[in-house]
């Protein structure tokens, strides 16, 4: 792949070959190098000064993504993903790839908060969290595809990316950040071609094939952030919360939590305040999804007789 096709690209180029990439990578036929990526110094969860293309890029394959700590939505969830992915991909991290979240609120998300919040998704090594100037990340996150993200944050049921790529061989696709980790995992191994990958399987998408739709829909939905019985993960040990709370009320804030929250509800305020950068998101499910999500939820409860 060394010394390809070498042209002057622009930043719609490269947004543009970036196109989704469910069916596959974008090939370029150019290389998106030293040229191309700004060399901006960004500030990591630790303190350290590190440049975009130097320290970051050059010479490595990485996932970016872009966040706030802040976001009701779709960031905790994408984070919460991606750190299931970082097990899948096991040691991997920080030698064959390397992760980079980059936050779109750095006044706000300054590397203290950065550190608390990877914390507390349990970010391993190999995985950034980066903040900086404003013009900076501007710059830095237009060029690598992601700044769209920024425009639709603030609408509901915005997609969030993931780009991946192979700075050396110039190949960069996007992902959905929010997609089944072990379907991100080998999509990533057959794009930067890992050969004899054994598939990895995570405790969540280690169970066979689900055969009920509550099952269903807690491994797919919510097994993310939430055990039964386990202890708390990401959101609240749900063992037993049926008992606890009432039936209409779980009905009703797991449809729309954000809503109770806004409404001033004291339970959800309650959760909300305990558990900090976490938010139960807005899954948009339907009411036959939430009753057959909370039965499975009581039959698991009930048979680890809490
Ligand atoms: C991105 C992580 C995340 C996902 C995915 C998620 N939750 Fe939550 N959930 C939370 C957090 C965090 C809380 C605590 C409240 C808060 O901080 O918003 C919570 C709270 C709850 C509560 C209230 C618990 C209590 O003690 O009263 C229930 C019930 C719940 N979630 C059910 C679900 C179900 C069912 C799903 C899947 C359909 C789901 N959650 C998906 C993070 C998540």
């Amino acid at each position: 792949m060394r010394g390809g096709y070498r042209e002057s690209i622009t930043a719609a180029l490269l947004a543009s070959a970036m196109i989704s990439l469910h069916t596959g990578p974008a090939f370029a036929a150019n290389r998106w190098g030293a040229d191309y990526f700004p060399n901006v110094p960004l500030t990591t969860q630790d303190g350290a000064t590190v440049r975009l293309y130097d320290d970051l890029l050059k010479g490595r394959s990485v996932a970016i993504n872009v966040m706030y700590t802040s976001c009701k939505d779709e960031c905790p969830l994408e984070t919460a993903r991606l750190a299931q992915l970082q097990r899948l991909l096991g040691e991997r991290m920080g030698k064959d790839i390397f992760f980079y979240s980059i936050t779109i609120d750095p006044k706000r998300d300054t590397p203290k908060v950065l550190k608390a919040y990877a914390e507390k998704y349990g970010v391993g090594p190999g995985w950034l969290f980066l903040t900086g100037n404003e013009e900076d990340i501007k710059l830095a996150t237009k060029k690598l595809g992601l700044s769209r993200v920024r425009d639709s944050a603030s609408k509901d049921g915005h997609s969030a990316s993931l780009m991946v790529g192979n700075e050396p061989a110039g190949l960069w696709m996007r992902n959905s950040a929010v997609d089944n980790p072990q379907f991100l995992a080998t999509t990533i191994a057959n794009f930067l071609g890992w050969k004899n990958e054994a598939p990895r399987k995570s405790y969540a998408e280690a169970r066979p094939l689900v055969l009920d739709k509550g099952e269903y829909f807690f491994q797919s939905q919510c097994s993310v952030c939430h055990s039964i019985g386990q202890g708390d993960k990401m959101g609240p040990d749900l063992a037993g919360v049926t008992a606890r709370r009432d039936r209409a009320w779980l009905a009703r804030y797991i449809m729309m939590p954000d809503k109770l929250l806004a409404e001033g509800d004291p339970i959800a305020i309650a959760l909300f305040e305990k558990y900090q950068y976490a938010r139960m998101p807005n899954l948009r499910l339907s009411s036959d999804e939430v009753a057959a999500v909370l039965s499975y939820v009581e039959g698991r409860g009930d048979a680890r007789g809490r």
